[in-house]
């Protein structure tokens, strides 16, 4: 999830471009870099590091030039360096080109061009893309650009440059936005509404599959053979701050919104083309060595942690290995028995948690092999494991967690089934089916994202209450963990979660009339046991708003409002029960007037104990 901007007019490119990529700086900060085209040559300057070194590097020498590309970076193929820093180029320097999205099919063509004799300088996916257009290129930019396009499999947005054309951008969409502003004698190009909307607020937003040419004064867009496309000229009015948030009031809802994508990228390239297994080549261990372990602990902090009870779950169920999953602070103070058998996986989406952190080096000090789950590529978690596996959320930006949960999920989901395969638990045909399942629920997530409507109404009626509370059994009662922390960190509502069975052991004496109590009920298996506990809070005049699977018709029978996920397997359902969670806790605190991104005593990454 990077940040991409061009320029092409009269005025010198650079302010823009250092200009539109401070707006876009929230899509990426670990390197940028801008290349700006000047009397025959392109001059690229690259950092490391937040945007402000590369301003530094080059405010004794601008760059001079009215044509020029730019971009921030949020490493994915590689790890931040100036040398994975874009803009990348081909082996002339002819053709530049910046990118945000994933080349999957990118090692098979760097091969191919290696074996020609182009030579690479980064780790990055994208270079390939710089050399296949040398490769191509047969004077005509415009054919060579639609000619990498039908050899490059995945998810793009991409701007190229060649200091042979001097009078054209190039810019082409898949599955990571691209939007074109229209100047009066100059046009612009990013990722992102907020880098243009201080000069135009006239723009086309490219749809996927597009391709736009921009010269200086027009701009042809135009599908992937050639074919123009009547497109019509969309006009922004969003502030600069709602820009910047993607037109949604608030980032937490943003990011709820994007986890159908997240999700999805947290998998590309990780499932065998034919459906038949997992594909973690990135780890770096054998199969026999990952699956010599006797014994797994899971150790994390907040919703991290409540993804890893979901993982124990995964991973015990599907590969038969013992799981233990501890709070890192806690861990930590335990005297652990862990040891050279024990593989000991740390969950943290900044990859900076202080105490996960703490609870890996004390782990690799006992012996045992590590492995992160991490959404940051060089972090400090990532480095300092043995092994890492990375979600492809992109940045989150709201302090509370929402789709670095979902993509955490699913990373452990695919660990669960890799590990199947070594031990040998499953039958291949569940694996299969598994996978097919696993395949549609990004557009399950969408779904689950139409109708909020319910869930805002909720929200109004009930988001004055006290106390909520959430119950569950199973998976659903881990699902009802990381719901009631969405509410209580973001509403400030008190809200507790408890295993259903639990109830009467205490809780239930809280349980009075009109108290909210959440009831998750997707969990075949204690289907019943659950419609029990429902009922017992029921009798003491609670409102149950329950969730369930599509197809449910005998909870709305006992509970008095009833949330429909769509149907999956039980084992993946977590995915979609959690969203409408998500969003109770977010509308709640919009009913209460809570500041939801920036919930109080609270900050996003605890590099504290
Ligand atoms: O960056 P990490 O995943 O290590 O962060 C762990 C917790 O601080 C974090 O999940 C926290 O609980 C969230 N604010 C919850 O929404």
């Amino acid at each position: 999830m990077c940040g991409i901007v061009g320029y092409i007019g009269e005025k010198p490119a650079s302010p823009f471009l250092i200009e539109g990529l401070t707006k876009l700086e929230y899509r990426g900060y670990d390197s940028a870099g801008i290349a700006v085209y000047n009397d025959g040559n392109i001059r690229i300057e690259k950092s490391v590091g937040r945007l402000s070194s590369l301003v530094e590097k080059i405010d004794g020498e601008p760059l001079k030039g009215c044509l020029g590309i730019g971009h921030t970076r949020w490493a994915t193929h590689g790890r931040p360096s100036d040398l994975n820093a874009h803009p990348h180029t081909d082996c002339s320097g002819d053709f530049v080109v910046v990118h945000n999205g994933i080349i999957e099919n990118y090692l098979s063509l760097k091969e191919e061009l290696i074996e020609k004799g182009h030579q690479f300088h980064s780790e990055t996916d994208t270079e390939v893309v710089a050399h296949l257009l040398e490769d191509v290129y047969d004077g005509d930019f415009e054919e060579a650009v639609y000619s990498v396009l039908s050899r490059i499999e995945g998810s793009y947005s991409l701007v190229f440059m060649s200091k042979k054309h001097p009078d054209v951008l190039i810019c082409a969409k898949k599955e990571n936005p691209l939007v074109v502003g229209l100047g009066d004698g100059e046009n612009f190009i990013a990722s992102d509404i907020p880098a243009i909307i201080n000069k135009t607020r006239r723009t086309f937003i490219l749809g996927d599959g597009e391709i736009a040419i921009v010269k200086r004064d027009s701009v042809a867009i135009k599908n992937r053979r050639g074919v123009p496309i009547e497109k019509k000229v969309f006009t922004v009015n969003w502030n600069a701050e709602a820009a910047e948030k993607g037109g949604y009031e608030h980032f937490m809802l943003k990011e709820i919104h994007e986890q159908p994508k997240a999700v999805k990228d947290t998998m590309r390239e990780r499932i065998k083309k034919d459906g038949s297994g997992v594909l973690l080549g990135e780890l770096g261990w054998t199969s026999k060595f990952l699956g010599s372990f006797n014994k797994v602990y899971i150790v994390a902090c907040g919703t991290a942690y409540h993804a890893g009870l979901v993982g124990k779950f995964y991973i015990e169920k599907l590969a038969r290995i013992l799981v233990e999953v501890d709070v890192a602070s806690e861990f930590r103070y335990r005297n652990p028995i862990v040891d050279k058998n024990t593989l000991v996986i740390v969950v943290s989406q900044s990859g900076e948690t202080s105490d996960t952190l703490a609870a890996l080096k004390e782990s690799k000090r006992l012996g045992a092999k590590t492995l992160a789950l991490t959404n940051v590529v060089g972090s400090s978690i990532a480095r300092e494991a043995d092994q890492v596996l990375y979600t492809w959320a992109g940045p989150e930006i709201a302090v509370a967690s929402t789709k670095a949960y979902t993509t955490q999920l699913i990373l452990f989901f695919m660990l669960a089934l890799y590990m199947a395969e070594i031990k040998n638990t499953l039958q291949p045909a569940r694996v299969k089916e598994l996978i097919s399942l696993l395949k549609k629920v990004p557009a399950q997530i969408s779904e689950t994202l139409t109708d909020v409507e319910p869930i805002k109404t909720f929200a109004k009626r009930y988001g004055f209450n006290e106390d909520v509370f959430y119950i569950g059994r199973s998976l659903d009662y881990d699902v009802a963990l990381e719901g009631s922390l969405k509410l209580k960190e973001v509403s400030y509502i008190h809200a507790e979660a408890y295993a259903s069975g639990e109830l009467k052991h205490g809780t239930l004496a809280l349980i009075v009339e009109g108290v909210p109590v959440i009831a998750l009920a997707t969990q075949k298996s204690v289907y019943e046991k659950t419609l029990s506990n429902i009922k017992e809070v029921k009798a003491r005049d609670a409102v149950v708003i329950g969730i369930a699977a599509e197809g449910d018709e005998e909870l709305s029978k006992y509970a008095d409002h009833v949330i429909h996920v769509p149907e999956t397997d039980e084992l993946l359902i977590p995915l979609l029960t959690v969203v409408p969670l998500q969003l109770l806790a977010y509308y709640a605190a919009i009913t209460r007037g809570c500041d939801v991104d920036k919930p109080r005593n609270l900050a996003k990454s605890v590099t504290v104990e």
